[in-house]
């Protein structure tokens, strides 16, 4: 993981799909702060491609604009205006496959002699077959003088029938080793973390297992609602937007057994063989619900059904993780923006202090805080000073912003980039990576259309935890979900 770049040669970085929100947000303001902190390849350029009639100066304005905003922290004019002369804009429509070689032409000639080329799917998801497509059949994948990779966006599909489709397309240009498909859960320093965490102490490992753990919980909870992107989410949904990817990529590197070393196919063997060893999901162990209000969000259809929030009880059948339930959910517009996994650990074989959990007894707690208040907590009990028996939950917490205060934690894109250029894929989903996970989340879909009184649509306040059909869903074999992540307990 987290290689650097060791290749002399020049470098094209070029975003298909250039004119969206994603490259003036995300994009740009890391491959601007990547070049700052000196991560980048000596000799690179950016080329912007789009079906719009814009100039290079009307683009790089824009991104100026994306980077002031979205970085406003790392922002500098004279970095800006060195890093800005990397750019360039190249008018192509990608849908139509005559466009193709007028840009394999263009790109060539900036380059003026061998270059490695890094695209950048980050046009409309109908548009990824096509491209790869043509991209393929203008001699655009092609590794001569150079390797030609490919980083394609979320969503990688809908369902795992059209994941498949698409990733025949992707391979008849491009062999599975050049193919980056982006999950930015991954990127994130504190996902990056929990298998350091794991495998670089020898505190956690001999408790992590069904002896000791109880039960453990992934949450990723956003305050934000459907916004402008009800086109794309009301088709979508949750479960493809949130649990598909990120919520099975934080639990299969919550749950995954060590690798055998640091290598991309090591650690994907080992995500892997979680998705497969995930028990088909009952829909009673299903929640699923839409935030008041939702329906009548531009774009969203009046009588829709996609829900907004889930969460899932599942089952790993592996000798380490037998019989222990993991809890899921997500959801947007609710009361706090924050991801974090919880290990809530077995109470003591003996409480000799006389304190059951209906006296107050709290089992041992590992938070790992994804975002914000970054951090990893332990709670943990301790004697309450001047008295006899009383206990108190105290924490013990690490916290990113305390311990690292001179450095600005960096955006996911950062590194995932800097992963693409140095040819790590190891933070990217595999092919087989994915259609493992769309085998998960399919049948819940399915069942839900087939099936809906199983596990009824439920309508939840904006701004609430969600329904409470996800608090009983833990009730009902006697737990409940745990917040750790708070400035109390990762104070800043
Ligand atoms: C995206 C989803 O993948 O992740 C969005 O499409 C969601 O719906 C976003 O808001 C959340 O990412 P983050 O980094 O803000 O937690």
């Amino acid at each position: 993981m987290n290689a650097q770049h060791t290749d002399p040669q020049p470098l094209s970085i070029v975003i298909l799909g250039a004119s969206g929100d994603l490259t003036q947000r995300k994009l740009v303001p890391a491959l601007y702060n990547t070049f700052r902190k000196q991560q980048l390849p000596d000799t690179f350029r950016i080329v912007g491609v789009a079906r719009r009639d814009w100039t290079d100066a009307y683009f790089k304005d824009r991104l100026r604009d994306g980077v002031k905003e979205h970085s406003a922290d790392s922002f500098e004019e004279e970095t800006w205006a060195a890093f800005s002369e990397r750019i360039g804009y190249v008018r192509a429509h990608l849908d139509r496959p005559d466009e193709y070689p007028r840009l394999r032409d263009a790109l060539t000639d900036m380059e003026d002699g061998p270059a490695n080329r890094l695209y950048y799917l980050a046009t409309a998801p109908e548009l990824y077959e096509p491209a790869c497509e043509q991209l393929g059949r203008a001699g655009m994948a092609v590794e001569e003088g150079g390797w030609r990779r490919i980083i394609i966006e979320k969503p990688y599909g809908h369902d795992l029938a059209s994941a498949m489709h698409l990733t025949a397309s992707v391979h008849a240009s491009f062999r599975e080793e050049q193919v980056y498909r982006i999950d930015h859960y991954l990127g994130k320093e504190t996902a990056q973390n929990i298998l350091f965490l794991r495998f670089a102490n020898t505190l956690f490992e001999p408790v992590w297992n069904r002896r000791y753990v109880a039960n453990i919980q992934v949450t990723v909870a956003e305050t934000v609602d459907v916004g402008d992107r009800a086109g794309y989410y009301d088709k979508a949904g949750v479960l493809r937007d949130m649990f598909q990817n990120h919520l099975l990529q934080l639990l299969a590197l919550a749950t995954m057994e060590p690798p055998a070393c640091l290598d991309a196919d090591a650690i994907r063997n080992e995500k892997n063989k979680i998705f497969q060893s995930i028990r088909p999901i009952a829909l009673s162990d299903t929640v699923r619900a839409q935030y008041e209000g939702y329906r009548a969000s531009p774009g969203v259809d009046a009588n829709s059904q996609t829900p907004t929030y889930a969460a899932l009880k599942l089952f790993i059948d592996t000798w380490r993780w037998k019989g222990v339930p993991f809890y899921l959910r997500s959801g947007k517009a609710l009361a706090e923006k924050s991801s974090s996994i919880t290990v809530q650990f077995q109470p003591p074989p003996d409480i000799m202090f006389n304190l059951g959990e209906q006296a107050g007894f709290t089992p041992n707690m590992l938070f790992i805080c994804i975002q914000p208040n970054e951090g990893v907590t332990l709670r943990f009990e301790t004697k309450e000073p001047d008295s006899a028996h009383s206990t108190r939950t105290v924490d013990m917490a690490f916290n990113y912003g305390h311990t690292f205060s001179h450095r600005r934690l960096p955006e996911a894109y950062e590194r995932l980039l800097l992963n693409a250029i140095a040819g790590d894929p190891s933070l990217f989903a595999r092919n087989d990576g994915i259609e493992n996970s769309w085998r998960v989340i399919d049948p819940i879909l399915s069942g839900w259309e087939a099936n809906p009184d199983a596990s009824p649509l439920r309508t939840y306040r904006q701004g609430s935890w969600g329904p409470n059909a996800a608090d009983d869903l833990l009730a009902r074999v006697g737990h409940a979900w745990r917040r750790g992540c708070t400035e109390d307990s990762c104070p800043v």
